[in-house]
């Protein structure tokens, strides 16, 4: 356990002195936790604190987020995201490496790693039964970024993160230098702002890969999480998880998350593109243009209160329950990451879009600059 100092928010401690004790709200990891150099490049833990206590750490390796200690609405703080307390842990990672990262080039899967781009045939690592998923082995979740903390002219702080990925990395064409911001605003927002160019035509489709449970702790399952998803349809797959092309309405089945529903409600149901996922595993064609910013899915804890938003300008999210998870891996404060106790919420395009041209265009060409915003912003009933 390397935690070793305690972060005491400036509002909170008045509260907590009136009762004698300076009692903290919260535990931070400490930098030295993450204190190492991995193939040559020193491995970072930043951490970003507001105005109101809410704070985030994000590591340079993989650009995860860490932690998220985020306001319960009994004015406790809860840690709201998996994560490991050591980067020992987080390269022991077992049943699951996606904790927190950003994953791409590009996020989900690709049938068979194959994809044609200006009529050449690409060839991607294979990492997902016969499928490429999230970037790869190799993926941008596993290399260690370049970057640093900043601050902006309204007084919040971000993370600035930038990798290059060399030309032919996990089987992508064309460098590919993208940057990842992470800021944390004074009300309550952790925004991630996303840009990349490249020096060929390539694929891009990066996403965040944050596990969450409002309850602030895996003792308890996210299947008690009230979700609405502003979504009308979903891109139903074969068994591997890829889609079929078919954009296919949610009306009538247990993907209908127009009205808030507990995420643990139909999980069970008989109900084949839930069987072949083993739960929520898919991706919700949501209801607005692409390029467009809007809300995306709202979910509510009612033991702790806490409401989180997820905003963003991608035509897609995967809504993914946390059904590949057996326990095996311990993280923070000795959380085991079990089955359904956690989920996220992965803003993208669509699965596999190189090999349907239906989809959003997932092409990045040299000259062009691709962009992505995405907001998880929290607040308390
Ligand atoms: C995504 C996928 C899931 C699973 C997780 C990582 O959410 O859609 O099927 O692979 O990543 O475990």
């Amino acid at each position: 356990m390397k935690r070793v100092f305690t972060y005491v928010a400036g509002a909170l401690m008045l509260t907590a002195c009136t009762t004698g004790t300076q009692k903290a709200p919260y535990e931070l990891i400490a930098a030295d936790a993450f204190d190492t150099t991995l193939n040559g490049r020193s491995v970072q833990l930043y951490t970003l604190v507001n105005k109101q206590g809410m704070a985030a750490q994000i590591t340079n390796y993989g650009a995860r987020l860490v932690s998220l200690w985020v306001p319960a609405a009994d004015g406790s703080f809860k840690d709201v995201v998996w994560g490991y307390e050591t980067i020992a842990d987080y390269l022991d990672a077992g049943t699951d490496v996606y904790s927190g990262p950003v994953v791409g080039r590009y996020g989900n899967r690709i049938n068979k790693g194959q994809f044609t781009l200006d009529g050449k045939s690409y060839q991607l690592t294979i990492n997902d039964g016969e499928n490429h998923l999230h970037g790869g082995s190799g993926g941008f979740w596993s290399k260690v970024w370049q970057g640093g903390v900043v601050t902006n002219a309204d007084s919040s702080q971000s993370v600035v993160l930038t990798y290059e990925s060399p030309d032919g990395e996990e089987g992508y064409p064309g460098n590919l230098t993208i940057t990842v911001m992470y800021t944390l605003t004074n009300d309550n927002q952790l925004v991630l702002n996303y840009e990349a160019t490249t020096d060929a035509p390539t694929v891009i489709n990066p996403t965040s890969h944050s596990y969450f449970n409002l309850h602030g702790t895996t003792a308890q399952s996210t299947n008690s999480h009230i979700l609405q998803i502003n979504a009308d349809s979903f891109t139903p797959t074969d068994a591997g998880l890829i889609p079929t092309g078919e954009i296919a309405p949610v009306e009538g089945t247990p993907l209908d998350f127009r009205q808030p529903t507990a995420i643990g409600e139909r999980i069970e149901a008989d109900f084949e593109p839930m069987k072949l996922a083993k739960g929520y595993d898919h991706n919700w064609v949501l209801n607005k243009a692409n390029g467009q910013f809007g809300e995306a899915a709202v979910v509510y804890e009612p033991a702790t209160g806490i409401v989180m938003t997820v905003s963003t300008d991608q035509p897609g999210m995967q809504f993914y329950s946390g059904n590949f998870m057996d326990g095996k891996d311990v993280g923070k404060r000795g959380d085991l990451h079990s089955f359904r106790t956690g989920v996220a919420f992965e803003t993208q395009n669509f699965p596999d879009a190189p090999n349907h041209p239906e989809f959003p265009n997932p092409v990045l060409r040299p000259g062009e600059t691709y962009t992505q915003t995405c907001v998880y912003a929290f607040s308390t009933k």
